[in-house]
Parts: C-alpha cells; structure tokens; sequence
C-alpha cells in the first residue's frame, strides 16, 4: 500500500513550500540587522551570522547542485571557508568570509539553480533522490542553521532586532502533573519517514519498563524554587562533573537570567523583562537539568522513554509520528518555526497532546534526556559521516522534541540532536521522569 502523503508529486510539493520557506526566515535573520553586526561575532560559541548563509549556501550547492547533479562547483575555492570541520566556530570572524552582499547573491544563485533541478529530479533511483531526501536534507539543513543564528541574535547585545506575536495564554491545567506510561515494548526510530536523517534510523524494539514522565516541562517558577532551596549550592544535587562545572564558572541561574531584588529578570532577544512564572524554563545545561531533577526525587527520562511517551499509540499498539497523530504539525499542535520568539505557557496545545495526556513534547524547549548519543543497531552513515557518526559517544547528551526555534520539517517524534553537557545557549529545557514503583 502506498501512503498518498509519500507520493512523488506530494514530496516535490512539500520541497519546494519548505525550502521556500527555510529561505524566507534565513532572509529575515540575516536582514533585520545591519551587515557589520552580520560579519561580527557575537560570541566565541557562534559563527558570524554572513558564514552561516554563505555556509547554507555552499551544503545547497556541494549536495544538490554537485552529488545530484554532478554540476562543476561554482566557486571551489570557497569550500574549506565553509566546512565545519577544517574551521571550528571561534575562527571563523577571521577567515575571508565572503561580505553579506557576495554571500547572499551566491546563496541566491545556488537557489535558483536548485529550484530548477527540482523540477527535473526523479525522485526515485538513488538513496539521494528517493523520496526527495537530498532536498529534504538541504531545507532541514537551512531550518538548523537559522535556529543557530536565533542563538546569535539571542547572544547578540544591543537592541531588540526581531519582533513576533506572543503565544497565547495557556488554558487552565487540571490534570495530574505526571502519567504513568505503562511497561513494554515499543518501536523505536524509523525505517519509513522519508526525509528522515540517518541517525533516526532504523526502527527496531526497544522494551521499556513502566515509568511516569511529567505532563508538561518544568516551568520558571518550578525552577526559582530550586534556585530559593539553595540548589546551586548544595553538591547532594550535582554529579562530580556537573558540580566542578558550575563552580569553575560561578553559575547560580540559567544563563541570561539576573537577580532584581527578590525578583527574577531575563533578557530575551535585547528585551529585559520579569521571568514568566508559568513558562517552561530555557536555557539550562544538562547538569542543571540533571541536579534540578534530582534535588525534585526524581531523575531526566531516558531517550527511549521520552520517544516512548510522545510516540507510542497504546490503543493502537503502534508509533506514531507525533504525539497527537501521524499529521503535519499544524499551528494548533505545536510551537514550532519561529512564529513565537520564546516557549508557550507550560499546558499550551492540548491539540498536540499524547493519547495519554502529556503535552508540548515537540516545539516550545528542546528537551534534555539521560542518554548520551548513540547509534541505533543497524545504524548506517548517510550521505555523510560528519552529520552524525563522529558525534556518537558519551559525551555528547540527547535532546528531543524540538523547540519554538525549529520549523516543522526539522521537527520530529524521531529526530534526535545532541550537544555537550555544558551548553546552555541553545533553546534548552527539560521535562522529568521516575520509574513506576519509586516513589
Ligand atoms: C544537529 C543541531 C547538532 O547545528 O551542529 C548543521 C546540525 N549539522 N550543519 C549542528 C547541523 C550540520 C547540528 N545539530
Ligand atoms: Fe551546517
């Protein structure tokens, strides 16, 4: 049977709608200041935003318009600029970055060649082409980099550049504050997303015991009151490398948050405002997560059972592709794409709920989970090492579900991210979890 979503016309479609798209926010990060703020750097931890977009650019080009369709590259001596890899992001201000006019036309160019190839692309014979994958990866590719460059422009000092509606008000949360996932085996990963990146890959069981994860993430006020229990300065709640981390650099709060009497304030897109009580908390480390759990009783939720409660389908006895179903993510679901510049209220989309009542899983905060980042059996590298496999190991910490940043296309039930346990300039949150029987 052949599912009509999947069909050739369908995905050359969704390709075109969501590379257009990833553009269109790309143009806006990269416009809404003026070019020198766009080649300085904002910290040591981010590229200048002009290397991000020529760096768009150049992936667009090496896997579209050179491995698809085995075009000379138009400009070879730009190439090693941008590889990650030769140039790690503290030296990147200081490399011959092509200037914000040069970057956008090439990025420009490469665009309008693209667009034409996917009119003529079959989109079936090679690994790269079928189902579209390589344009999915690219329009994925260019969603991640403009999540990246909103942590630049949240780094970013000065005045506020960036402008959007805020969420609704949440409706009143009257459930309990945990469910109980019940024990057992589920699937795990995906073998049929079509435009699923490597390490999501392959499907297999995994069997997880019973366990009660929260309904929603922790929110601001929850964290305050392990910031007023004295949480950073009582080493019961931190792990040796946790506690030696946040001592070293004097880390009393999550980062952009500053003391105002008995108040919090945060600063928030060259914003200072009152810390929302009622919003999930953001910009935390996994050690911050890790000790705030466990100062709670309780502990992060493995990564199986975080893709367990937001996929798992028990009437069904199946996964799924989101909490709420197997349908796109639609405004009502999800705080995703970078329509709202901060998370939703802690019970915001009851649309977007699990069938057991857990909610804002995917979009508002990435969620950090217990488990380092590890191949799934029958893991295979693909188109490329570097996306994934040289980031497999224990020292990097799985985060799920996406947050406000990310659109929808780089958002899934399966998608996986990873970062050192450390960073707290990403859009980080967390939710927790105990296993069924501790009290
Ligand atoms: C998956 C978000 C960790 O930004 O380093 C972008 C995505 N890979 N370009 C990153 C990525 C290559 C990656 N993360
Ligand atoms: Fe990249």
């Amino acid at each position: 049977m052949t599912d009509p979503a999947h069909d050739a016309e369908t995905l050359r479609e969704r390709a075109l709608t969501t590379l257009t798209t990833a553009r269109a926010r790309t143009t806006l990060l990269t416009s809404c200041v003026e070019d020198p703020d766009l080649t300085a750097q904002h910290s040591p931890l981010m590229s200048p935003l002009v290397w991000d977009l020529a760096h768009i650019g150049n992936q667009e080009e090496q896997w579209l318009l050179r491995t698809v369709a085995g075009r000379e590259a138009m400009r070879p001596e730009i190439d090693g600029i941008y590889d990650a890899f030769e140039h790690p992001r503290a030296e990147r201000p200081s490399l011959p970055l092509l200037p914000p006019t040069e970057a956008r036309h090439y990025a420009a160019e490469v665009r309008g060649r693209v667009l034409d190839l996917l009119e003529s692309t079959a989109f079936h014979g090679t690994r790269l082409t079928e189902a579209g994958f390589a344009f999915g990866m690219i329009a994925q590719h260019e969603q991640q980099h403009d999540e990246t460059m909103l942590i630049t422009h949240q780094l970013r000092k000065g005045p506020q550049a960036l402008h959007a509606p805020d969420p609704e008000p949440a409706p009143l949360l009257t459930g309990p504050s945990e469910v109980l996932v019940p024990g057992g085996p589920f699937t795990m990963g995906t073998s049929t997303e079509p435009w699923a990146l490597d390490n999501e890959r392959p499907a297999h069981v995994r069997e997880v015991p019973a366990f009660h994860i929260d309904t929603t993430p922790v929110t601001n006020a929850a964290y305050q009151a392990f910031i007023e229990d004295g949480g950073y300065d009582d080493d019961r709640w931190w792990t040796a490398g946790g506690w030696a981390h946040i001592r070293q650099h004097s880390i009393h709060a999550p980062l952009f948050w500053r003391r105002d009497g008995k108040q919090w304030l945060r600063r928030r897109f060259g914003v200072t405002e009152v810390v929302p009580p009622d919003e999930p908390v953001l910009h935390v480390c996994w050690y911050e997560a890790d000790a705030y759990a466990r100062w709670a009783g309780r502990r992060l939720p493995t990564e199986a059972e975080w893709e367990k409660a937001a996929r798992h389908d028990p009437a069904g006895d199946r996964s799924m592709r989101y909490p709420w179903g197997d349908a796109d993510p639609a405004p009502e679901h999800a705080n995703l794409g970078q329509r709202h510049l901060r998370p939703a209220p802690a019970g915001s989309y009851p649309e977007g709920e699990s069938p057991l009542g857990v909610r804002q899983l995917i979009g508002d905060v990435w969620e950090w989970t217990a488990s380092d980042f590890l191949p799934y059996p029958g893991f295979q590298a693909f188109p490329y090492k570097e996306y994934s496999e040289v980031f497999f190991g224990p020292e990097h910490k799985v985060l799920r579900g996406g947050s406000f940043a990310v659109d929808a296309v780089a958002c899934r039930g399966t998608f996986r991210n990873w970062d050192y346990p450390i960073r707290r300039q990403i859009f980080s949150g967390f939710r927790t979890a105990r296993s069924a029987g501790d009290v």
